[in-house]
């Protein structure tokens, strides 16, 4: 059995440049891997079995299961068509990372699903080239699959290298409603001034300077999501009240992560904000997207 995690993200920037003709939305979006995972562990059956899917959910993910066939299924018919062949598969996704709340917790399973299989396979694609079969899965499952700190541009599928020198640190508020991406971008209303070329907080964060990264978090996506959700600006303003360096909707939300300048400060956040969120989560930035889970 391989298993491999998928890691979860949160946005520091998003910026919406508008809309294409192929009904996305162009954005500029700093994108951080961080600490909260999801696993997918892959089982080789008898030549003749058919695919089998089991999806377990922690106690920390509040959320309507995902209906099949989710990404999970739909990265390894992917891999089978472009990558290589697979045996028939016993698939267990084991989930953490709470659903529909912006962190990317189905592009984790898709970017780790891919990457056991390429283990299971012999390792015949590169990681670039598994980011790149990511992209026709969902606009995120590419960033899922390399991780670390990078700038996306185009729907979110081109990715650069940016500098990130500092681990930071994150409160996650996740509130217990969730936030379908197509149903916020719908209402996002295309921005009046000139484009954004680029996001400003790259310059503190090449420094490693957490309060400048955190007074310019910024998402183009938060005007509509509170529109569709006033009381998650009211969740906003409590992660600062309660003492973060800055906040910011994750995504296209639902979750609100506080930035913070040290592991006990995420504590001290947590413990305040946590009475405005159905569950709070302290964690780290990380360097890498999914990889393989040692036996
Ligand atoms: O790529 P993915 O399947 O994750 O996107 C889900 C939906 O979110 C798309 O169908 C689209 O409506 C919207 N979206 C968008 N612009 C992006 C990414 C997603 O409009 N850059």
């Amino acid at each position: 059995m391989i298993t491999a995690k998928g890691r979860a993200k949160v946005n520091l920037c998003l910026r919406v440049i508008g809309k294409r003709a192929d009904g996305y939305h162009e954005i500029l979006s700093v994108m951080q891997s961080v600490d909260l995972f999801d696993t997918v562990s892959l089982d080789p059956l008898q030549e003749g079995e058919q695919d089998s899917f089991e999806i377990l959910l922690s106690r920390a993910v509040a959320g309507p299961m995902p209906n099949p066939p989710d990404l999970t299924e739909r990265a390894l018919e992917a891999f089978r068509r472009h990558i290589a062949p697979l045996g028939p598969l016993a698939v267990k996704v084991a989930k953490n990372i709470p659903i529909g709340a912006g962190l990317g917790g189905g592009s984790a399973d898709a970017a780790a699903a891919l990457v056991a299989a390429n283990e299971i396979a012999g390792a015949p694609a590169t990681l670039a080239e598994l980011a790149a079969l990511g992209a026709e899965i969902g606009s995120d499952v590419p960033f899922a699959v390399l991780g670390g700190t990078l700038l996306a541009t185009g729907r979110g599928e081109q990715l650069q290298d940016i500098a990130s020198p500092s681990i930071l640190w994150w409160v996650l508020g996740v509130p217990d409603f969730h936030l379908v991406t197509k149903d916020v971008f719908e209402k996002v209303v295309p921005p009046h001034e000139e484009a954004p070329s680029s996001c400003e907080l790259t310059e503190p964060l090449g420094r490693g300077a957490v309060a400048g990264v955190g007074a310019l978090l910024r998402n183009d996506l938060e005007a509509s999501a509170f529109r569709l959700r006033p009381d998650l600006h009211r969740m906003k303003e409590a992660m600062l009240a309660a003492g973060s360096a800055g906040a910011v909707m994750s995504g296209s939300g639902s979750t609100i992560a506080g930035l913070c300048i040290s592991k006990d400060h995420a504590e001290e956040v947590a413990s305040s904000a946590r009475l405005s969120f159905q569950r709070v989560h302290v964690v780290s930035s990380a360097p890498l997207g999914a990889e393989i889970v040692a036996d």
